[in-house]
C-alpha cells in the first residue's frame, strides 16, 4: 500500500493549519504538524487530552479539509466487533428464507450485511475519514482487535471472505486518557497531546466560532476561564465552555446586564457541576474583577 504523501494541497503543516482555519478550526502549530505528518506518512493520528479541548472537532475539521465524510466509531465499555465492523441482518435473513420457500437464498449476500464504521471505511478509503472516538472507553480486548485492523487495514468476514482497503484510510483516534492505551497501539500512530490552548489561541477560537462576540469579551472570558482551570474543579471548563460563556454573557449584556454582571449570571454555561459552583462562588467576584469586558 502506497504511503499517503499526496493529499491534495496539504503539502506542509502550515498548509494544513491554514486549511483548518478555513474550516473554523484553529490549530496550534504542533497539532498542525502532527496532523500533517499523519496524513503524509499514512499513519493514524492519536489525539489525547482533557475533555473539551477539541479532539473530536479536530477530526471533523480534518474531514472537512479533505472533503471527506467522517465516519465515527464511538467507543464504549464492552464495544465489540459487531458494533465496529459489521453484523448480519438476522431478521431480514429470516424473512428472506421464509419468503423463498423451497428456493435457494444466499443469506450472506451483501444486502444482508450491516456495515459498521470500520467496514464502511475499508470499502471507501478515498472518501472517508475514520474517527475512533474515545478509544480509552473500550477494553483491552477491543484495543487488540483495533491494533490488528490498523496494521493490515483488512478484515475477514468468515462467510464471504476478506475485505482489504484499496488505499490507506485516514484514521484519527481520540482518548481522554481515563486509562493508558497499549504501547503497541501508540507505536502505530502519530501522537499529539492537545493541551488547553494559550490565551491568544483560545480567543481566536472564540472569534472563529461565536459570531456575536466582541474580541474584548472573548479576551475577558478567556482570562476568567484560565483562572478557573487553575482551581481544583471536578469539571474544569473546556474550550466549548469558553465559547458558550462568551456567547451567553454577550446575550445577557445585550439585554441590559452590565459587565461583569453578565459573566456572573451566565456562569452556568461555564461550570456545570454543583460542587464546582459552590466552590467558585466566593471567588468569582475576584476572578471577574480583573477581566474587563
Ligand atoms: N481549536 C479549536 N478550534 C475551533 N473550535 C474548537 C477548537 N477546540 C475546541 N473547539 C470547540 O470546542 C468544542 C468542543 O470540542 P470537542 O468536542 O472536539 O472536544 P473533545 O476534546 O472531543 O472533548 P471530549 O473529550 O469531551 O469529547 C467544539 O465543538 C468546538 O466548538
Ligand atoms: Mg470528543
Amino acid at each position: 500500500m502506497a504511503v499517503r504523501n499526496s493529499i491534495v494541497g496539504i503539502d506542509s503543516p502550515g498548509a494544513l493549519q491554514g486549511a483548518l482555519a478555513g474550516a473554523q478550526y484553529i490549530a496550534g502549530e504542533e497539532l498542525a504538524t502532527a496532523g500533517y505528518l499523519s496524513l503524509a506518512l499514512g499513519k493514524p493520528l492519536l489525539l489525547e487530552g482533557a475533555p473539551g479541548v477539541g479532539k473530536t472537532e479536530a477530526a471533523k475539521a480534518i474531514g472537512a479539509v479533505l472533503g471527506r465524510r467522517v465516519v465515527r466509531l464511538q467507543c464504549f465499555e464492552g464495544i465489540d466487533a459487531s458494533a465496529a465492523l459489521y453484523e448480519w441482518n438476522y431478521p431480514r435473513q429470516m424473512l428472506a428464507i421464509r419468503q423463498a420457500g423451497e428456493e435457494y437464498v444466499n443469506i450472506y449476500a451483501d444486502h444482508f450485511l450491516l456495515e459498521r464504521p470500520m467496514l464502511e471505511v475499508l470499502r471507501n478509503p478515498d472518501s472517508t475519514v475514520l474517527l475512533i472516538d474515545e478509544v480509552d472507553r473500550s477494553d483491552h480486548e477491543f484495543e487488540a482487535f483495533l491494533l490488528e485492523f490498523l496494521s493490515d487495514f483488512q478484515i475477514s468476514i468468515p462467510e464471504t471472505g476478506t475485505v482489504r482497503a484499496t488505499a490507506r484510510p485516514v484514521v484519527i483516534l481520540t482518548s481522554n486518557r481515563t486509562r493508558e492505551l497499549h504501547e503497541a497501539l501508540r507505536r502505530r500512530c502519530v501522537y499529539h497531546w492537545i493541551d488547553y490552548p494559550g490565551a491568544e489561541l483560545e480567543a481566536q477560537i472564540v472569534m472563529a466560532r461565536a459570531s456575536t462576540v466582541a474580541r474584548k469579551t472573548a479576551d475577558a472570558v478567556v482570562a476568567a476561564v484560565r483562572q478557573l482551570r487553575e482551581q481544583p474543579l471536578v469539571k474544569p471548563p473546556g474550550v466549548a465552555e469558553t465559547i458558550e460563556w462568551s456567547e451567553a454573557a454577550t446575550l445577557l449584556n445585550s439585554q441590559g446586564a452590565p459587565w461583569p454582571e453578565a459573566f456572573r449570571r451566565a456562569i452556568g454555561v461555564a461550570l456545570k457541576d454543583h460542587d464546582d459552583l459552590e466552590f467558585i462562588r466566593p471567588h468569582l467576584d475576584s476572578i471577574l474583577q480583573g477581566v474587563a469586558a
